[in-house]
């Protein structure tokens, strides 16, 4: 049997979607609906307007999540300051902007020194630059298809020719980090997100805000790579 594309990608629910009165419920749903990794928005309302959640709710869902990695989208402007109590607290992936006030490389730094995964993500007007002399040390990078700050926004189909300059960077790179895109992610959308390149697909609104279950959302993400 030949392999599917979707057989490559990630989807990864986005909690900011769910519904925060029965937020445990809300993980355990993703880890039986087929999700590979778990999303957590934490905004401080200055790197973007909302406040969203802090350390306290990553330690409180991550006993529901079981195996799958909990990865904390950093929307914040002193990530740095951060780090060592979201690693505490249970993250298994972090993701910063590459806008913020810390210093980036010190930032991927300080995570990876906690064997922690990490990530570097950028906005949709940021250029792919930034990442030159930086991503072959990162384990994701992560392109946003909607501006940081608020979940069910329209994807910014504008945003795919940098996926594809990221993954032109990627395969010319020495390493081989993850390109994941985050922000209005749908199934009327996701295959072209993949034909340009990424293979991580955070998806918040299509997922939880749909009244199927989560198994069938992600199955529909997948099949729409499949182009079924
Ligand atoms: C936006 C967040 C996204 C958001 C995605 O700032 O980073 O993760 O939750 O939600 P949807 O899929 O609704 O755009
Ligand atoms: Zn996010």
């Amino acid at each position: 049997m030949t392999a599917n594309p979707s057989d490559s990608v990630k989807i990864i629910p986005s909690l900011l979607a769910s519904n925060f009165a029965i937020i445990g419920t809300e993980v355990e749903r993703a880890v039986n609906g087929g999700a590979d990794a778990i999303h957590l928005d934490v905004m401080d309302g200055h790197f973007v307007p909302p406040i969203t959640f802090g350390t306290q709710m990553l330690k409180a869902i991550k006993p529901y999540s079981g195996l799958l990695p909990i990865e904390v989208h950093l929307m914040v402007t002193d990530p740095l300051k951060y780090i060592s109590e979201i690693v505490e607290a249970g993250a298994d992936i972090i993701l910063c902007h590459a806008e913020t006030d810390s210093d980036l490389k010190a930032t991927i730094r300080e995570i990876q020194s906690y064997g922690v995964k990490a990530g570097i993500a950028i906005k949709p007007e940021t250029g792919i630059d930034i990442l030159k002399d930086i991503m072959d040390t990162v384990d994701v990078i992560l392109v946003m298809t909607v501006e940081p700050g608020y979940g069910g926004q329209e994807y910014l189909r504008s945003v795919e020719t940098k996926i594809k300059g990221v993954r032109k960077l990627i395969d010319l790179g020495d390493s081989d980090p993850e390109l994941e895109v985050d922000g209005g992610i749908t199934g009327s959308n996701i295959r072209s997100a993949y034909l340009a390149g990424a293979r991580r697909f955070v998806a918040g609104s299509s997922i939880y805000g749909s009244k199927e279950s989560v198994e069938s959302q992600i199955n529909l993400l997948k099949n729409s790579i499949d182009g079924l």
